[in-house]
C-alpha cells in the first residue's frame, strides 16, 4: 500500500505503534489470532499472522499500560505447562492485562508444521477441555498469598502453598507447580474464537470472551445467545461471556474514496474474485468488464447463494449500481462485515448491532493497521462516546477490569465436574 513500510510485516516498532493508537481511543483489548502457519499467496502477500505472538505483545506490553493484550494459543499443538509460563509471565509483564484465546486449531498446513494431521473434532475438544483445567490449575498453583519475599527474614515465599498439581487426563499431564505468583488481575482471563456448537460449550465452560465470525445481525444474536447458553448450561452466568463479532473497516471522508482505498489495497485480486461474486449471485459475471455495473437483466435472474451467508449483502450492494469492480471493493467476500465509508457508518452498525443483543462489544479489523487504527480511533469512537456506548477512559487498569470479568485464581469451582 503507498504510504506503508513494506518492511512493516517484521517490525515490533510498528506493532507497538499501532497498539499504542488503539490505546489512545481506550480499546479494551488488542487480539491476535495465530496459526501458526504461512496460508497466503506468499508471491502477493505477507502472512496474516505476527512473526510471534507472545514475543509482539512483549514488546507492547512495555510501552502500553492499559490495553489488554490476548494473544491465540493452540490447544491443539501446545503443552499446557508451555503455555502457562507464557501467559502468567506475560500477566506479570503487563501488570495484568494478558488473555490466552484457547482454540484448537484447523488447517493440515498448520499440523504439518507439528509434523502431525489435524486430530478429530472430539479429539481436538477432548485435549482442549483438558488443556484449560491444566493450564488454570497451574496458573493457581502458587497460591495468591505464597509470595513473602521478606527481606529481613529471608523468606522468599511459603513452600507449602506452592504445590503440585499432579492432574493427567486422557491427552495432557503436568506435575506442576508453576513457579510465577498472581498478577494484579490474578490470572490470565480465558478467551476463545470460533463458532461451532463444540466453541460454544467450550467458551461457555471457561471463556470469559468470545470472538465470532457473524455476517447478519440475525446470526450474530444466534450465536451471542448459544455462548451464553453455553455459559448456563456449565453452571454460570451468562453475563460472565462476552460475545465480539469481527467488524473490519475502511474509514475514509466518503464512500467513493474509502472504496478507491479499498481497490489501490486488494483491487488486484478482484479478477480471481469475480469467479466467486459469481457463484454467490448465481449469474455469469466477466472479469473482464470491472468497470461495468452488472446489467438489470443479470440483477434480476440473480438470487442469493444459500451456501453462503454473504450473499443477500452482496446482492443489495450490486442493486445499488455499482460497477463489478466497486462491489468487490466494498468487502463483500471479506471474513466480517465491512463498512467502508465515513465513520458515521460504523458507528450507525456497531449501535444497531449492541441494541439488537447481537454484539457485546466489536472486534475492529482495520483495513491498514498503519494509519486505519487511527482512522477508527480519530472518526468513530468520539461518535461513540457522544451517543454514551463507548468509555472516555480506562476503569481498570487489568484486563479482567475491563471486561468485568469476576475474579478467578486456579480453576473455576462451579465448571469442574
Ligand atoms: C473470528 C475467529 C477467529 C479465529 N481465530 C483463530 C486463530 O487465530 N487461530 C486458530 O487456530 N483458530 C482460530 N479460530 C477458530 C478456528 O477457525 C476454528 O477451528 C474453526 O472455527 C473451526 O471450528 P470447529 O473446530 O469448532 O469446527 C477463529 C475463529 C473465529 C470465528
Amino acid at each position: 500500500m503507498p504510504g506503508v513500510d513494506p518492511k512493516s510485516y517484521v517490525s515490533f516498532d510498528a506493532k507497538v505503534r499501532q497498539a499504542k493508537a488503539a490505546e489512545r481511543g481506550k480499546f479494551q483489548f488488542l487480539f491476535l489470532p495465530d496459526g501458526p502457519s504461512q496460508m497466503v499467496d506468499i508471491d502477493n502477500e505477507a502472512p496474516n499472522f505476527n512473526l510471534d505472538v507472545m514475543l509482539t505483545l512483549a514488546a507492547i506490553a512495555r510501552e502500553t499500560s492499559r490495553i489488554g493484550l490476548i494473544a491465540t494459543g493452540s490447544t491443539t499443538f501446545s503443552e499446557p505447562y508451555n503455555l502457562a509460563r507464557q501467559f502468567k509471565a506475560l500477566d506479570i509483564m503487563s501488570h495484568g492485562r494478558a488473555g490466552w484465546n484457547a482454540v484448537t486449531s484447523s488447517g493440515e498446513d498448520v499440523a504439518a508444521n507439528y509434523g502431525q494431521r489435524i486430530p478429530s473434532s472430539a479429539d481436538r475438544y477432548g485435549r482442549a477441555d483438558e488443556m484449560v483445567r491444566l493450564v488454570q490449575a497451574l496458573w493457581g498453583s502458587w497460591g495468591q498469598d505464597a509470595w513473602v519475599h521478606d527481606q529481613a527474614t529471608g523468606q522468599f515465599a511459603k513452600g507449602d502453598d506452592v504445590v503440585p498439581i499432579n492432574l493427567g487426563g486422557k491427552y495432557v499431564a503436568s506435575r506442576g507447580p508453576l513457579y510465577i505468583p498472581p498478577s494484579e488481575q490474578g490470572q490470565p482471563v480465558v478467551v476463545h474464537a470460533g463458532g461451532s456448537p463444540n466453541a460454544h460449550a467450550l467458551a461457555g465452560r471457561y471463556a470469559s470472551v468470545a470472538i465470532g465470525a457473524s455476517f447478519t445481525i440475525e446470526d450474530a444474536r444466534a450465536q451471542r445467545a448459544a455462548f451464553r447458553a453455553g455459559a448456563e448450561r456449565a453452571g454460570r452466568d451468562p453475563d460472565e461471556i462476552k460475545y465480539f463479532p469481527g467488524l473490519m473497516t475502511t474509514i475514509a471522508k466518503d464512500r467513493r474514496t474509502a472504496l478507491d482505498r479499498r481497490i489501490a489495497m486488494t483491487g488486484r485480486t478482484f479478477p480471481q474474485r469475480t469467479a466467486y461474486l459469481q457463484q454467490m449471485l448465481g449469474v455469469r459475471l466477466d472479469p473482464a468488464r470491472l468497470d461495468d455495473p452488472i446489467s438489470p437483466d443479470q440483477l434480476a435472474a440473480a438470487r442469493p447463494s444459500p451456501h453462503d451467508p454473504r450473499s443477500a449483502h452482496a446482492l443489495k450492494i450490486a442493486r445499488q449500481g455499482w460497477s463489478l469492480r466497486d462491489v468487490l471493493a466494498h468487502g463483500v467476500i471479506d471474513y466480517h462485515p465491512v463498512i467502508a465509508g465515513p465513520a458515521v457508518e460504523a458507528a450507525d452498525h456497531m449501535q444497531e448491532w449492541f441494541e439488537a443483543e447481537a454484539a457485546d462489544g466489536f472486534w475492529i479489523s482495520p483495513d491498514i493497521y498503519e494509519d486505519g487504527v487511527d482512522a477508527f480511533v480519530d472518526g468513530v469512537v468520539p461518535i461513540l462516546q457522544e451517543r454514551g456506548l463507548f468509555h472516555t477512559d480506562y476503569e481498570s487498569a487489568t484486563l479482567r477490569g475491563h471486561l468485568g470479568a469476576p475474579a478467578q485464581y486456579g480453576p473455576d469451582p462451579r465448571v469442574m465436574d
